[in-house]
């Protein structure tokens, strides 16, 4: 028996939506001036379904890191139980800098973020300064932001740092927070909360008259890649290649994993963590037979997007080949010149 077909929703993620987003790629039948609702962080959707059915006219997308709850809700939307909702694996932090543009969002929604309570994993919070700045800067004037947590610790630190987002007014002033939900529905984590003797704090802002500072989506770069003469084949370089990492100014961490060759052709893994996106790359260096020269490039696996710090790692990738033979040089440099004036910033290479 054939199995019944049925409609599967394409498969969105932040990485390979047209950066900044294009929302009527998501909602083709929606009208364009539709209002654009973001959650954070859905889980297992209960505040998602809610949204979809309260406000069916709204273009709503959620963001999820975890694939079970993604799974649960790319069904439900397969199965047409949520008609006006798209969800994306997205960090929302790469959703903030790359996906949505200035002054796009009508409201954001944050049920129950992770805690990381110890001090050591504090820069993992989703509430900090630059996201709340870049989510001031995403919403629409009179746009809406809740935040729910059970935690005292996440809602004084999410007091005290909206109170100092010029851009956002709490609407329980002067109380920094509501003890009772207002917007939405009890949520799975918030059930749980209670359960454990742990109530919610409610904290609804809206988006005032205040400029919000000037963040602009952080578009990908051209391809970059850099051209280099060199004695030393592929195998050479292979054999030579000892895991290593770099960093640079502004929370740009480079980790060259793993080194494969083929007679023409070098390949690195390299993780490259940004503040705004971690990626996963291969990093190319193979001999042009036509010039003899290498070049030094961003490989097309898992489909990256060419941003400052893939730049950078090419840059560092092509320095440490030359840095193998007195013979080799740099003939060619399309990376981002950028780097060369934060040169005094870097560390140097460093084993693993
Ligand atoms: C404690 S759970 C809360 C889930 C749901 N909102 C609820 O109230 O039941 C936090 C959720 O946020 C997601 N999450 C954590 N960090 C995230 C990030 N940087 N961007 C998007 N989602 C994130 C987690 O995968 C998890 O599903």
């Amino acid at each position: 028996m054939p199995r019944p077909t049925r409609n599967v929703v394409p498969r969105l993620d932040a990485i390979h939506v047209p950066w900044p987003l294009v929302w009527g790629d998501l909602f083709p039948n929606h009208a364009p001036d539709a209002p654009r609702i973001l959650e954070i962080g859905f889980g297992y959707g209960q505040f998602l379904r809610w949204l979809s059915k309260s406000q069916p006219e709204s273009s709503i997308l959620g963001i999820e890191i975890d694939s079970i709850s993604l799974r649960k809700a790319e069904g439900a939307c397969d199965r047409g139980e949520l008609p006006n909702v798209r969800v994306m694996f997205a960090r929302a932090e790469t959703a903030f800098a790359h996906v949505f543009e200035p002054e796009t969002l009508d409201e954001i929604h944050v049920n129950f973020p992770d805690p990381w309570f110890k001090t050591s994993h504090a820069q993992r919070r989703l509430i900090q300064r630059n996201t709340l700045d870049l989510m001031v800067s995403r919403l629409k004037p009179g746009g809406l932001f809740t935040l729910a947590t059970d935690i005292r610790d996440y809602a004084d630190m999410s007091a005290e740092l909206l109170a100092d987002t010029s851009g956002l007014t709490n609407t329980f002033a002067p109380e920094p927070w509501g003890w009772e939900r207002t917007v939405g529905v009890m949520t799975k984590y918030e059930a749980r909360g209670y359960q454990q003797g742990r109530p919610g704090h409610y904290f609804v802002y809206r988006r005032n008259d205040q400029p919000a500072l000037d963040l602009p989506v952080i578009r990908e770069l051209a391809m970059p890649h850099m051209k280099i003469t060199q004695p030393l084949s592929p195998a050479d370089l292979a054999a030579k290649f000892v895991p290593f990492k770099t960093q640079a100014e502004g929370g740009l961490y480079i980790t060259y994993m793993a080194a494969f060759s083929k007679p023409d052709a070098l390949l690195i893994e390299v993780f490259v963590v940004e503040p705004s996106i971690h990626q996963q790359v291969g990093l190319l260096v193979m001999l042009n037979p036509e010039t003899g020269e290498f070049v030094v490039s961003l490989g097309s696996i898992g489909t990256p997007r060419p941003t400052d710090g893939v730049h950078f790692a090419v840059r560092k990738l092509t320095e440490w080949v030359v840095g193998l033979s007195p013979d080799a040089k740099i003939v060619g440099d399309y990376t981002r010149r950028h780097f060369i004036e934060i040169a005094a910033s870097e560390s140097e290479n460093q084993p693993l």
